[in-house]
């Protein structure tokens, strides 16, 4: 990536571009429960243990996007143990950012004692059904459809090889 840096973790002042971006972007807010995990920064301090955040920054250290991991259960994908989300902010959106954070993120992660202590390796997401640029993404990453829900959402499960 040309001056774009994705690293672990997050700045405070990236936090405060995160919530803000939440507030005011309307696909963050259709495609996403970011305004309610978002909220606040006392919300965010909340969701925050136990997340794997990795950062996709501009050189001035400008937040561009987000993605993360977490070991959480999904009663309908139980062998998949790790859930991931990612977003890409309006002024990086639709120049390829998302592609490029995603392989750095799991690259990354999947060096992370949590994930190799694990014994199963799998992950699982969900999104909306007309969430096309996001479906297009997971599905060329490898992510395939496991459910589609009563509510119109895909749980979708990839298995790295
Ligand atoms: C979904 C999301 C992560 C994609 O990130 P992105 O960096 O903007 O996407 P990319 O630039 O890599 O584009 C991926 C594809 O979608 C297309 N695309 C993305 N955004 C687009 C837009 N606003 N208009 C038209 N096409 C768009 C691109 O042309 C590209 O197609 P291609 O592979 O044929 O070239 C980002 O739009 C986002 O954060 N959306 C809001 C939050 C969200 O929905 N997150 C996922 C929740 S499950």
């Amino acid at each position: 990536m040309h001056g774009q840096i994705v690293s672990l973790g997050i700045t405070k002042n990236q936090v405060q571009e995160l919530l803000s971006y939440t507030k005011s972007d309307p696909q963050i807010r259709k495609f996403t429960h970011d305004a309610k995990r978002f909220k606040s920064l006392e919300s965010f301090e909340k969701w925050v243990l136990g997340k794997y955040i990795y950062t996709l920054s501009d050189k001035n250290g400008k937040l561009l996007g987000v993605a993360w991991f977490a070991f959480k259960a999904n009663p309908q994908a139980i062998e998949f143990p790790f859930t991931f989300a990612i977003r890409i902010y309006p002024p990086a959106r639709g120049q390829g950012y998302s592609e490029k954070l995603m392989r750095a993120a799991f690259e990354k992660f999947m060096k992370s004692d949590k994930y190799l202590e694990s014994q199963q390796k799998g992950f699982w997401l969900v999104t909306r059904r007309d969430n096309k640029f996001a479906i297009k993404l997971y599905e060329k990453f490898g992510f395939i459809t496991k459910i589609t829900t009563e509510d119109n959402h895909l749980l979708m499960t990839f298995s790295p090889s």
